[in-house]
């Protein structure tokens, strides 16, 4: 059941059409630069990031149901080991909608299938939120412009408004304040999974006991690369600050870092908070050579190959 808050206000009246059956499809992220400061009194780091949505899609179906509110099902890689409890964030999302406008007659199944990396730092969590904020927008017809979900996504996590807008996009505050910019270059990728995952607050909290960096200002160089399409020149400016955190939880990765550089991969980057390792290829073909290479490595759990940029969130069909 989706919790009732006593306390919330209806804002506006769903539509009482039964709604239909349809699908959503949203993609992971990687972070082309990750800025990260000093952790804030709310609990918080301030970033200056650059998304990116790569071609690894998650699948979200909305099926009417007469005699419930809400159920959720999860199932592909790894999905077992994921609460469907109040703190999922298909959970949470769809909450934040039934607390702001009210419950609707017609329950709602929302069964997500997985194939974005669970636990790897590619935004899977946020990205299935922004699917269901979406969705349930159009199941019930709430009518919310992209500014509306952007605004809950943003109050949800701090990745779920950029799994919404998707595409190449800078972020600041928690990551959640978008400027998307338009950067015509496609990027080739290999994905690089590890066997455990990492959980994004333990990296965080491992970079709390380090000095900060001063400085958290994206290079305005990168940009500029970006928006002409200048790979080479992007590249040069990978940057995580996250990344030597995740090496030191996890030694075996800057081994894998080193080991794809070495296969020919253009340049390599811890995604988010790790562990995935995102690298990048010339095109299609090299990529699947570096995966093919890459795979058969000890500390591998799975490569998948992935282009970007996609865009964010949206109805299939
Ligand atoms: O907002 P989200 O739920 O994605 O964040 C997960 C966790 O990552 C937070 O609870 C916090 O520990 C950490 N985090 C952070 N600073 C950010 C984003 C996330 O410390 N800007």
């Amino acid at each position: 059941m989706i919790p009732q808050s006593s306390t919330s206000s209806t804002q506006s009246c769903p539509s009482t059409a039964r709604p239909e059956t349809f699908v959503v499809r949203v993609p992971a992220k990687v972070n082309l630069a990750l800025h990260v400061g000093g952790l804030r009194e709310d609990g918080f780091h301030p970033l200056e990031t650059v998304f990116q949505a790569v071609s690894l899609w998650d699948e979200v179906t909305f099926t009417p149901i007469d005699h419930a509110v809400l159920e959720i099902t999860m199932t592909g890689q790894g999905a077992e080991a994921l609460p469907i409890d109040h703190t999922n964030l298909v959970h949470r999302a769809a909450s934040l909608l039934a607390d702001r406008y009210g419950p609707h007659p017609v329950g709602v199944r929302i069964d997500v299938v997985k194939d974005i990396p669970i636990a790897g730092g590619m935004a899977g969590g946020s990205a299935d939120g922004a699917a269901t904020l979406l969705g349930l927008n159009q199941f019930y017809g709430l009518g919310l412009s992209i500014n509306e979900l952007l605004e809950y996504a943003g109050e949800l996590g701090s990745d779920m408004a950029f799994s919404l807008l998707g595409g190449t996009a800078i972020g600041v505050n928690r990551g959640e304040q978008l400027t998307p910019i338009e950067a015509p270059a496609r990027f080739h990728w290999v994905f690089v999974m590890s066997t455990v995952g990492l959980s994004t607050p333990s990296v965080f909290r491992e970079f709390d006991l380090n000095e900060p960096p001063r400085h958290i200002h994206l290079n305005p160089a990168m940009i500029q690369a970006l928006k002409q399409g200048d790979i080479d020149g992007v590249v040069q400016h990978f940057r995580n600050d996250l990344q030597p955190v995740a090496f030191k939880l996890r030694p075996e990765l800057a081994e894998l870092y080193r080991q794809g550089l070495d296969a020919g991969a253009l340049a390599a980057i811890v995604s988010g908070s790790g562990p995935t390792m995102a690298f990048l290829a010339r095109d299609h073909t090299h990529a699947a050579a570096l995966a093919e290479r890459l795979s058969g490595l000890d500390s591998v759990a799975g490569v998948r190959l992935a282009y970007g940029p996609v865009r964010g969130a949206h109805l299939l069909g």
